[in-house]
């Protein structure tokens, strides 16, 4: 008898199509959203499940479902995933590395652009019609090139943005929590600095780090006030890193120049108060949104878990100490 699965969030049909050749598979293609006692009533009786970044697997849920042996997030992020309780439970854990580094690095430079030269208020103007006459003082943004690029958080996805900045010939500069061996810092050609330093001396600081509860509000008002007044700030991270209202103020008060945000604290709904202003490139979290990139990544959580329910290790476990 083939074992039963959920699978949480609409996904696509080929990665049902994969799944169903191993498993009783009960999907959510009308994608609604599960939450506590939507995943505690599925998963009673199932032995694995497929879940994006939106499905609270906490210990609560984890306990409800006594046959289960595997979490298989699609996305590289795990915070909604409660790791020790799924440990304690001998619950394999896994994600999705690798296969979204490029769109996601791609996103951030989209962001970047977007914020330096102002895209988003400037074709807003355009659209309304208020554009009368070409003028040689309008519309005036921060060049990119020769600037200093900011990383916090050194993993894959911020070498991949590293690596971009090479055509733009920046000068690179990250803090991480380990630095990286030197030939990793070689092929990105960036400099490891303090977070001090990093802050003071980006005009562009990316933040790459995973959300945690000690990397909640790492951006706050004493970090954005060290950041120059010509800085732009861009995340493509997770919600909870900054502190939206101190961004914010921030930018209203153009103590920073800019900001492209994909994420926010308790997205989907996110602060109005970024709605009112012109100085921020907004977008709905859409970081690895390729098709090819979220194909890529529905696959591998579904390799992920086939290997785990047949007993293999999958290959990107997150909890080693429940083999
Ligand atoms: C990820 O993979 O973590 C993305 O943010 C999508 O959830």
């Amino acid at each position: 008898m083939k074992q039963k699965i959920l699978v949480a969030r609409e996904v696509f049909p080929e990665a049902l199509e994969r799944l169903r050749q191993h498993f009783e598979v009960e999907d959510n293609q009308a994608d609604a959203i599960l939450g506590v006692a939507g995943l505690k009533a599925r998963l009673a009786d199932k032995a694995g499940v497929l879940t994006a970044a939106t499905d609270p697997m906490t210990a609560e849920v984890i306990a409800a479902a006594p046959s289960l042996k595997a979490v298989c997030n699609f996305a590289v992020g795990y915070n909604n995933i409660d790791l020790a309780a799924c440990t304690r439970a001998g619950v394999m854990a896994t994600n999705t590395p690798g296969v979204l580094d490029d769109t996601t690095a791609d996103l951030a430079w989209a962001l970047l652009m977007a914020s330096a030269r102002r895209l988003p208020a400037a074709e807003r103007w355009l659209r309304n019609g208020e554009w009368k006459s070409w003028q040689f003082i309008q519309w005036l943004g921060s060049d990119v090139h020769h600037a200093t690029l900011g990383i916090l958080g050194m993993g894959r996805i911020g070498q991949t943005v590293a690596r971009r900045a090479l055509g733009f010939d920046m000068k690179v500069i990250y803090h991480n929590r380990s630095r990286l061996p030197a030939d990793k810092e070689a092929a990105c050609r960036a400099s490891f600095v303090d977070k001090e330093t990093l802050l003071r001396e980006s005009d562009f600081l990316v933040l790459l780090l995973p959300y945690s509860p000690e990397s909640h509000h790492t951006i706050g008002a004493p970090e954005l006030a060290l950041m120059k007044p010509a800085a732009h700030l861009i995340n493509v991270a997770r919600g909870g890193i900054v502190d939206d209202e101190a961004l914010i103020s921030a930018l209203r008060q153009h103590r920073l120049a800019g900001a492209g945000l994909d994420v926010f604290e308790g997205e989907p709904k996110f602060n109005p108060g970024f709605l009112e202003l012109d100085n921020v490139a907004l977008t709905p979290h859409i970081g690895s949104s390729s098709r090819a990139t979220r194909m890529a990544m529905a696959m591998t959580a579904a390799d992920n878990l086939i290997a785990a329910l047949s007993g293999r290790r999958p290959p990107n476990l997150l909890n080693p100490e429940v083999l």
